[in-house]
């Protein structure tokens, strides 16, 4: 799907008819001006739970609410015209069963006006997204590494290597299967993610997981260099923002003391009295 052709926001229909075509091009969002700059050069964009890590300073996703992935996504959706919104179901929001994760997507879907939800899980998820899927809510799969498992995977490892390579492929067909429109495979190995692409009929959105998927995506405060804490390997940074934001900021506390800012050019004149 070409950006530049796009005259209304994709459907969860279109995005999965755009498998195997150009391919799919998304970043996450969190805020209204981010989701401006991204509007015209992507698919769709994903209000992704990653934003309690690189907004709110939490240590993991697991302490994510509702009530922020609606906030976020309220600011999100005002900055988009012609990308599609995939908002991300919250840690705890979908995990006891299909009628708590119709509950919280549809709450989502209604208070943000998002195209679709995205949630964590394989096989083990099939038959949420199933329920999903049949009462209205479009669901994208996340499938491989799935930070919402964090202290179950034992870390942010990379998965479906050596033995764990059917599991992961089983994952895939069930989601696909369970009626997804699209599948989420991070940090897995770029051959088996070549496999799956070939195997699955809905589009696979690589994050970590090689050139070969039907789409990418990255965390933007990633790639725009503004999350410092530490940069995985499958990140590349096109921007150095959180540097160049704290070389201005320690430019602008030097000319405070010295006096020179604010200049001539930023003050005020008087005028003189009306007699
Ligand atoms: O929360 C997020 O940003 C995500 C992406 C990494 C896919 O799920």
């Amino acid at each position: 799907m070409s950006a530049t052709a796009k005259k209304r926001a994709p459907l969860p229909d279109d995005i999965r008819a755009a498998k195997g075509g150009a391919p799919l091009v998304s970043l996450t969002a969190y805020t209204t001006p981010m989701a401006e700059m991204m509007d015209d050069h992507c698919d769709f964009v994903l209000v992704g739970d990653s934003v309690g890590m690189v907004l709110h300073g939490l240590p993991s996703t697991l302490g994510v609410t509702m009530e922020m992935m609606i906030m976020h996504g309220q600011a999100v959706a005002r900055g988009l015209k012609s990308a599609m919104m995939v908002v991300d179901m919250p840690f705890g929001s979908y995990e006891e069963g299909p009628q708590q994760a119709f509950r919280n997507a549809a709450r989502l879907m209604s208070e943000t006006g998002a195209g679709a939800v995205k949630l964590e899980g394989g096989v083990v998820m099939a038959e949420t997204i199933a329920f999903l899927v049949s009462r209205g809510i479009p669901v994208m799969a996340h499938i491989g590494l799935t930070p919402q498992s964090v202290n179950t995977l034992g870390g942010y490892k990379v998965q479906g290597r050596g033995d764990d390579r059917d599991a992961l492929i089983a994952d895939a067909r069930a989601v696909t299967d369970a009626g997804a429109f699209a599948v989420v495979l991070e940090k897995v190995p770029a051959n088996l993610a070549d496999l799956i692409t070939a195997d699955i009929a809905i589009p696979t959105i690589g994050i970590g997981a090689g050139a070969g998927c039907d789409g990418q995506i990255l965390v933007v405060d990633d790639m725009l260099g503004l999350f410092t804490a530490f940069k995985a390997k499958f990140v590349k940074r096109y921007a150095h923002l959180g540097d160049d934001g704290a070389a201005a900021i320690a430019n602008y506390a030097e000319e405070v003391r010295a006096r020179t800012f604010p200049a001539q050019e930023h003050i005020f004149a008087d005028e003189a009295p009306k007699k």
